[in-house]
């Protein structure tokens, strides 16, 4: 149980990756709030939970939207008394709309943004006066290789969002050491979820991102499981302002 005690927020929780690591936190003896805009997907995480004997709440949340970031972080000291872990995973990558930067429309563009970058610093902007209440805690920011050395030709703005991510991370991460709230950022590679189901239908694209992982095959939700437990518990007291890949040598090469 290496995260007993502690209370954590996971944007994004019901699907993918982000339901993975809430599944996970609660194996650990957190209590989770899956902070989930699709309601079905949100509510059966937390049931799935809560059937394993942990302890999990829901909460409507488009991270997107500034009071329902501050009433996701509300729920969770209501529900359990503070805060301690927030993993802002909630994400999206607008395939079919996301262009390159003459062809993508100014709607796509702020969509991505509102919810890739404005999101993950609302959630910070509400979850740290928590976070300093409890004396310290972990903010894990999910990044993308994209962003960190290349990009994903043709999203100028899921790539460039990601981008910023990296900034969001270093610069929270000075601001808040002192406090003891250590903010890094979690990398995963090419992994099949429902965000690039669709994308990774298409033969081409899935044979040459498998060609580009060092250790040959796509990413599954529940890699990044071991490193979202060790950047949340106090295992990684010594970590902040960090990058840190669960990507199968994607960015090695
Ligand atoms: N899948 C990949 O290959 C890959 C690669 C690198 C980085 N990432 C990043 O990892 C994270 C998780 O990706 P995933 O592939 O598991 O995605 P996913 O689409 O499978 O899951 C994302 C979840 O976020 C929720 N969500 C979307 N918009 C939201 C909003 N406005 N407010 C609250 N919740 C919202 C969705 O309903 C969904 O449950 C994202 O930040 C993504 O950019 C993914």
């Amino acid at each position: 149980m290496r995260l007993q005690n502690k209370v954590a927020i996971v944007t994004g929780g019901g699907a993918g990756m982000g339901l993975a690591v809430s599944l996970a936190y609660a194996r650990e003896g957190a209590a989770v709030v899956v902070a989930e805009i699709n309601r079905a997907n949100g509510e059966a995480a937390v049931q799935a939970i809560r059937d394993a004997g942990g302890q999990a709440i829901f909460a409507q949340t488009d991270v997107a939207d500034s009071a329902q970031a501050a009433a996701m972080v509300d729920a969770a000291v209501e529900a359990f008394g503070g805060l301690d872990i927030l993993y802002a995973n909630a994400a999206v990558q607008l395939v079919g709309k996301d262009a390159r930067a003459h062809e993508l429309s100014e709607e796509a563009w702020d969509r991505t943004y509102n919810i890739n970058i404005r999101g993950v610093w609302l959630c910070a902007k509400y979850a740290i006066p928590a976070l300093l209440k409890r004396g310290g805690g972990s903010i894990v920011n999910v990044a993308s290789p994209t962003g960190l050395l290349g990009c994903a030709p043709g999203f100028t703005a899921y790539s460039s969002a990601k981008g910023a991510v990296y900034g969001l991370t270093r610069v929270m991460a000075a601001d808040y050491a002192r406090d003891k709230i250590r903010v890094n950022a979690l990398i995963p590679g090419a992994t099949e979820t429902p965000l690039t189901r669709e994308l990774f239908a298409d033969d081409a694209t899935r044979n040459s991102l498998i060609a580009a992982t060092p250790l040959g095959r796509l990413g599954r939700a529940d890699d990044v499981v071991g490193l979202a437990v060790f950047l949340a518990s106090d295992e990684s007291a010594y970590c902040t302002g960090g990058f840190f890949p669960v990507d199968g040598g994607l960015t090695a090469i």
